[in-house]
């Protein structure tokens, strides 16, 4: 296991659009949650891992770009997501990041998300000297108007201070989240949030077009706006694609843009279905064929911990090899570099794959098969075609 996901289900308030596992307050129940992580954390196979292989467990945080994803030994990648990690303050984040240092390999990337509100200098301060090298600031929208629609607390100036503070404390590896086809949203009101996002220079980008669950309060609060707005999705995305490439961003993966070297290596390993270590309630792992899932219940989390019930807070799902390929094939697909054909054979179906190729939706470049540009605005159309049933 190289890389690590902790999830922290602490907001300030619920988005209305947000499907992700989380709780507005509790945050009273913060320090025993980070209690239940450590405990989760003493009882993995990183410890175990790390414990082996002493020598190559130095420092984290050099900021190193470099993907040594193929070693062995020690964490490369740890990513403290949410909800809103942030909001558990530095005192708590530091006691988690303090257990984790020694598990990271040198050059690991430590990424916390964000929510810009919370981002004080002292905060970012002290996360760059706990060897956090990478921040993922949720922004989603400049708009007033979209954010109100989206249900966004907190002042739109709150990201410009939150990336003043992060550049001061040294960052040099910030992403900013963004969201297209938000209700009432037009296209001038895209570009505008382009101009802003981009004048923040941010290393990286994450623009996510918006997805509502069905029979859901906000969808069924804004159904009509959202109607209008979805016929504008493809647009839009191209609106995103091209800005953020004219402007130098790589668009490596289907919704994700970086500077040269600056592409998420967390969420590269994901995307590439390496096994990866998830700890806290919500959080997935994946072993090879094997999954497993804490239960979304924060109390059930931390009730477990003190007996070390693991198993009594787990659901386990096993893939077949079909599945596991299918996937494989889905993730791979969404990365510009494509995956190895090799590799997913067995999932394709042959007819289908001659007749993307011939019509320009996909390359075989070197056995690697990835979508051309004009296949990566209709990925999930090509995908669907392309899977063997
Ligand atoms: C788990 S959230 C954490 C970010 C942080 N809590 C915040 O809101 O600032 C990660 C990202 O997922 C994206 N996201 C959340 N819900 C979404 C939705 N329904 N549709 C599209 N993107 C969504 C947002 O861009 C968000 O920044
Ligand atoms: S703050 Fe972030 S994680 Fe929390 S509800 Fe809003 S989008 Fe979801």
């Amino acid at each position: 296991m190289n890389h690590l996901y902790i999830h922290i289900p602490f907001c300030a308030s619920r988005c209305g659009y947000c499907d992700f596992f989380s709780q507005a307050g509790n945050l009273s129940r913060g320090e025993a949650y980070v209690d239940a992580l450590l405990a989760e954390l003493d009882d993995s196979a990183v410890v175990g891992q790390a414990e082996r292989l002493p020598g190559e467990l130095a420092s984290c945080g050099t900021g190193s770009t470099d993907d040594s994803s193929s070693a062995t030994g020690g964490l490369d990648t740890v990513y403290i997501g949410g909800g809103t990690p942030t909001l558990l303050g530095f005192r708590l984040l530091e006691r988690l990041l303090s257990a984790l240092r020694p598990l990271c390999r040198e050059g690991a990337e430590i990424t916390v998300e964000a929510n810009p509100t919370t981002v004080t200098p002292e905060l970012a301060a002290g996360l760059a000297e706990s060897g956090v090298n990478r921040v993922s600031l949720g922004a989603q929208s400049f708009n007033r108007r979209l954010r109100k629609n989206l249900g966004r607390t907190g002042p739109v100036e709150a990201i410009g201070r939150a990336m003043t503070a992060l550049r001061a404390a040294g960052f040099e590896n910030v992403g900013l989240d963004l969201m297209f086809s938000i209700p009432e949203q037009t296209l001038a009101d895209l570009e505008q949030d382009l101009i802003e996002a981009l004048a923040l220079e941010p290393e990286h980008f994450s623009c996510y077009e918006l997805t509502v669950k069905n029979g859901s309060d906000y969808q069924r609060r804004w159904q009509r706006q959202l109607e209008e707005v979805a016929g504008n999705g493809p647009r839009f995305y191209e609106t995103v694609v091209d800005t953020l490439e004219d402007a130098g961003y790589r668009w490596y993966e289907t919704s994700n843009f970086a500077r040269p070297g600056k592409e998420c290596r967390h969420n590269l390993a994901y995307w590439q279905r390496a096994d990866f270590l998830g700890l806290g309630a919500g959080a997935w792992s994946s072993q090879g064929l094997n999954r497993w899932r804490n239960l979304e219940d924060t109390e059930a989390y931390i009730e477990g911990a003190a007996p070390g019930d693991w198993e009594g807070i787990r659901e386990h799902e096993r893939l077949t090899r079909s599945q596991q390929l299918t996937e494989l094939l889905m993730l791979g697909l969404r990365l510009k570099n494509g995956i190895d054909r090799q590799v997913v054979a067995e999932a394709l179906d042959g007819e289908q794959e001659n007749i993307l190729l011939r019509n320009g939706f996909l390359l075989n470049e070197g056995g690697r098969i990835l979508l051309t540009r004009r296949g990566r605005f209709v990925a999930n159309e090509v995908c669907a075609r392309l899977i063997k049933d």
